[in-house]
């Protein structure tokens, strides 16, 4: 799947994204409603101001007496008890604000972690191919920054949302008090200005979607300017950097502001129309005041109620409209929910068990895409301990051959076997804990050159660590170091050389102690010196093992117990160095006499 081509095709299909979301609310839903019910009378309390000018203008400004439930108040002591009232019901309002925030808040915050969590823990399983074809910046954007929209906004604009129709609410029936023929007009304003709020909807999806895309070439960049600093420095690229991040910048201001474009007279029109509203109640109220029909006190709180009753209004449609892009980034989160790693385990999986007789190819054929086969009907038979040596081409398919034991990827045609048992009907986990790989360029992770070896075997004893130490040649390295084996690597482990990082990954392959072995390239980067160390620590690791050699080292192919060459995706000879040699203007004997015997030349 292509997360840069997302059409979040489920974003305005709210119950089922309701439903979706749910699992992650219900944990905390009692907080979460208690959060919303506190929301009411937060609301609710905006429309006390309003609604107390009626009774100060109509008792105590008109110095009359209020009669109330029986009780004679007399209008002084409604004149010295109204403002510490309103103080009053601020310090409540005040107080249910906070303890909404806090709610709301928290309950978010766990909802949002929740969401991310589940998400990165279906990112760490997806199939390699998924990392081939994804941009590391659109896979942060996706699976960090989605999620915190996409839950976070559900909460916070459900409770604003609360809040804001509350106090309109609350607001409305003041109005209602006072004159419910004004009353009606003013909730006709209303009703006229959300509607522009459902005709842009469409507009917010697709700018929010384009803008994932944007942000997450902007991040790419970020990352690739990181990754690659020293060939932005040595190729002076940073003028090419800086391009490609205005670039992105540029793009997302166009995108964002072509939003504003349309979403920006919103506002203004609901004002306007609300102005009208206004207009015309105070022509009116003025009138009805006049023939007697309403007393100036009704006449204040309304007007009052009114003017106030914009900023809600105002908040219900800005709240509307950006959880429009809530929605949006939750059907984005959810598709990729749905998307499950095409490498996966079967659902019956058998045991793996020690290999006894060996490794069979058998008919494999291979592509990464459907434009051209990179392997074709490869049968191949590797016995149990034995070494093979895989040459040919460049390009050829060697790394993609040995990619497919540990199903980085699946075979497209044929199948590979374990002592005639389909690799695919182990499970994964197993698989992969039968196979030690030794890349050209090993990852290692932020962390102590110990925890880089331990990761591979968490329960390791001392006694392991320093056997593979040993038997890795790593122990010169650590010797050297201030911190030893607690020297804190930088990121991706570049702060060592390559053949010391290149014998920390041995170690750390070793204490894994698995039957199989695949080495890929893991010489060729190094110079002469390391190389002689690092061959000799390959040599330890691959003892008794099951191997598969990828190298240009000519006494590492003619060591092995036989060759395989891969040409063009084929595999075209097979046999020891010696038959192969034999073979008259054989593939093996070209590559022998064109590459090899140079190679040797220099050592
Ligand atoms: N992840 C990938 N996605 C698509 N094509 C790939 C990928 N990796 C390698 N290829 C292509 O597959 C072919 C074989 O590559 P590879 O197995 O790496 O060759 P070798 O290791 O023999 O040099 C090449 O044409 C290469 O371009
Ligand atoms: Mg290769």
């Amino acid at each position: 799947m292509k997360l840069k081509d997302t059409q979040a095709l489920t974003s305005f299909d709210y119950s089922w994204l309701l439903k979706r979301i749910f699992p992650y609310v219900k944990p905390f839903l009692g907080r979460v409603i208690l959060g919303f019910l506190i929301a009411v009378p937060v609301g609710l309390l905006d429309g006390v101001v309003s609604f107390s000018l009626k009774p100060y203008m109509d008792y105590v400004i008109g110095k009359q007496d209020l009669a109330f439930a029986g009780f004679i108040i007399p209008y002084i002591a409604l004149a010295y008890a109204m403002p510490f009232l309103v103080v009053f019901f601020a310090l409540i309002q005040g107080l249910l604000r906070y303890l909404n925030s806090y709610l709301t808040d928290w309950t978010s915050l766990k909802i949002t972690n929740a969401v991310k969590n589940d998400l990165f823990a279906r990112l760490v399983y997806m199939d390699t191919s998924f990392f081939d074809i994804n941009s590391s910046g659109m896979i942060i954007n996706r699976y960090l920054s989605d999620p915190d929209t996409a839950s976070r906004g559900v909460v916070d604009q459900i409770k604003t949302f609360i809040i804001s129709l509350f106090g309109a609410l609350s607001l409305v029936v003041v109005m209602l008090y006072s004159s419910w023929k004004l009353a009606l007009v003013g909730v006709l304003v209303l009703g006229v200005a959300f509607l522009p709020v459902f005709l842009i909807r469409k507009k917010i999806k697709s700018v929010s979607n384009q803008n994932t895309v944007i942000i997450g070439d902007i991040m790419t960049t970020m990352n690739e300017t990181y990754s690659g600093n020293k060939v932005v420095t040595a190729y002076n690229l940073q003028e090419r950097q800086k391009a490609s991040f205005l670039r992105g910048i540029n793009e997302s201001f166009n995108v964002s502001i072509s939003l504003t474009k349309r979403v920006g007279w919103m506002s203004p029109v609901m004002y306007l129309i609300a102005s009208f509203g206004i207009a015309f109640v105070l022509f009116y109220g003025t009138k009805l005041i006049y023939l007697g029909h309403m007393t100036a006190g009704s006449f204040a709180s309304f007007v009052t109620s009114l003017l106030l009753l914009y900023k809600p209004v105002k908040t219900l449609g800005n709240t509307l409209t950006s959880i429009q892009n809530t929605f949006v980034a939750m059907g984005r989160v959810f598709e990729l929910f749905d998307y499950v790693p095409k490498i996966k385990d079967n659902e019956n999986t058998v045991a793996i068990r020690e290999i006894q007789e060996g490794i069979t190819f058998d008919n494999v054929s291979f592509s990464y895409n459907s434009e051209n086969t990179v392997l074709k009907n490869i049968n191949l038979n590797v016995k149990k301990g034995e070494t093979i040596a895989i040459v040919g081409n460049s390009g050829g398919g060697k790394s993609t051959l040995v990619n497919l034991l540990p199903r980085f990827y699946d075979v497209s045609e044929g199948s590979i076997k374990f002592d005639g048992t389909d690799i695919r009907s182990f499970k994964l986990k197993d698989l992969r804990n039968s196979i030690s790989f030794v890349f050209q360029d090993n990852f290692l992770f932020t962390g102590t050159i110990k925890e880089n070896i331990l990761l591979a075997k968490n329960n390791a004893t001392d006694e392991d660590l320093n056997r593979a130490i040993k038997a890795s040649h790593l122990e010169e390295v650590i010797d050297m170091l201030p911190d030893g084996i607690e020297t804190v690597l930088g990121e991706r482990g570049l702060t060592l050389s390559g053949g010391q990082r290149q014998r920390v990954a041995i170690a750390r392959a070793m204490i894994r102690n698995t039957p199989i072995i695949i080495l890929d390239e893991a010489t060729s980067a190094l110079d002469n010196e390391s190389e002689a160390v690092v061959q000799k620590a390959l040599d330890n690791l691959t003892e008794n093992k099951t191997v598969f050699v990828i190298a240009h080292r000519l006494s590492t192919i003619k060591n092995a117990d036989r060759i395989a060459v891969i040409n063009n995706g084929e595999l075209a000879e097979l046999g020891t160095h010696e038959e192969l040699l034999s073979i008259n203007d054989g593939l093996y004997k070209h590559l022998y006499e064109m590459q090899f015997n140079k190679v040797e030349a220099e050592v």
